[in-house]
């Protein structure tokens, strides 16, 4: 990371906001007013007010690969190049997707936890902490991209049968990897495991809803590491109450960070983990590296390494 911000300290003046929430629209308004780019993260908003004040701006950097948080529209119409972060976070945030499918499937946040509680007074039990088996069954992902894919080659290593929907339809992916698209109420009734890769869109807004939930297996699990709002979560917390669905596991939640009273904190059936999909040490040195080298490319007038206008 440090390296990262020495790169730019080169080439460029560098103000590094020193507070780890992210400054007030006015304040960040302010400060964009005499600057020629801005690297962001996932806390700021980049909207049409904040390009307002910001007559400079040559350059917009985003230190993710989902830009929900900035309007790209906005920024394509002024003129204004907006790099990312693809490709250098889909492995772990895959591995983070896989690890809460497992945990959910295989309870080991619940049981650790009775195991912390001191619960734990006879050696084995031929009855207790049963989950679900994660070999062999369906796993349905929605969203082919990148991570979506990452989700893909893990779930073939557990012998999984992979069957997918998405925006577009990925037929070299399919040969490839031996996956099958399906439409949505196919892959949400077929499906025993529903993994959730598409990015926050007005479209993707509460995709997963009641209607959805209802439409899944009982025993099945839902895995969320995309972004909160692709799930209404309240029709959520009913589903894993009632037991439309058996569980989740979710890497992000609507909104962040989830409240300390949120009811969905107060069942078993659901792993939460602090959005640390992209949270390794290499991925997220990797992340501020691309940042930093699309922050200077916008900087000098070049075109950015990966640039999201389209
Ligand atoms: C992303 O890149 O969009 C993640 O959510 C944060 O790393």
């Amino acid at each position: 990371m440090q390296e990262a911000l020495d790169l730019i300290d080169e080439s460029a003046d560098m103000e590094v906001w020193p507070d780890e929430n992210p400054p007030a629209p006015e304040v960040m308004r302010e400060k964009a007013s005499t600057v020629d780019g801005i690297l962001t993260n996932i806390m700021d908003r980049v909207d049409g007010p904040l390009l307002d004040a910001a007559p400079r701006l040559k350059v917009i950097s985003q230190l993710a690969v989902g830009l929900d948080n900035v309007d790209v529209a906005e920024a394509t119409r002024r003129g204004i190049p907006v790099g990312y972060t693809p490709g250098v976070l889909a492995k772990a945030t895959a591995d983070v997707a896989f690890a809460l499918l497992m945990s959910a499937a295989r309870r080991i946040s619940e049981s650790e936890r009775w195991v912390r509680d001191g619960q734990w007074t006879l050696a084995f039990h031929p009855l207790r902490w049963l989950g679900v088996d994660v070999h062999e069954k369906t796993l349905g992902i929605i969203g082919m991209g990148q991570i979506g894919l990452e989700m893909a080659r893990r779930g073939r290593g557990f012998d999984m049968n992979i069957i997918y929907h998405s925006r577009s339809r990925r037929p070299d992916l399919e040969a490839e990897y031996g996956l099958v698209y399906v439409d949505l109420p196919t892959l949400l009734a077929e499906s025993d495991f529903v993994s959730l890769h598409m990015p926050l869109t007005p479209e993707t807004r509460h995709y997963i809803g009641e209607a959805e939930l209802r439409q899944m297996k009982p025993t099945a699990i839902l895995v969320n590491a995309a972004r909160g709002p692709v799930v209404d979560s309240r029709a959520l917390y009913t589903a894993l109450k009632e037991g439309w669905i058996y569980a989740a596991g979710l890497d992000v939640t609507d909104p962040e960070p989830i409240p300390a009273a949120d009811p969905l904190l107060t069942l078993e059936n659901v792993v939460i983990a602090p959005h640390v999909g992209s949270a390794s040490l290499a991925s997220r040195g990797a992340m501020c590296m691309l940042a930093a080298r699309n922050l200077i490319a916008g900087l000098e007038g070049n075109p950015l390494v990966r640039c999201a206008n389209p």
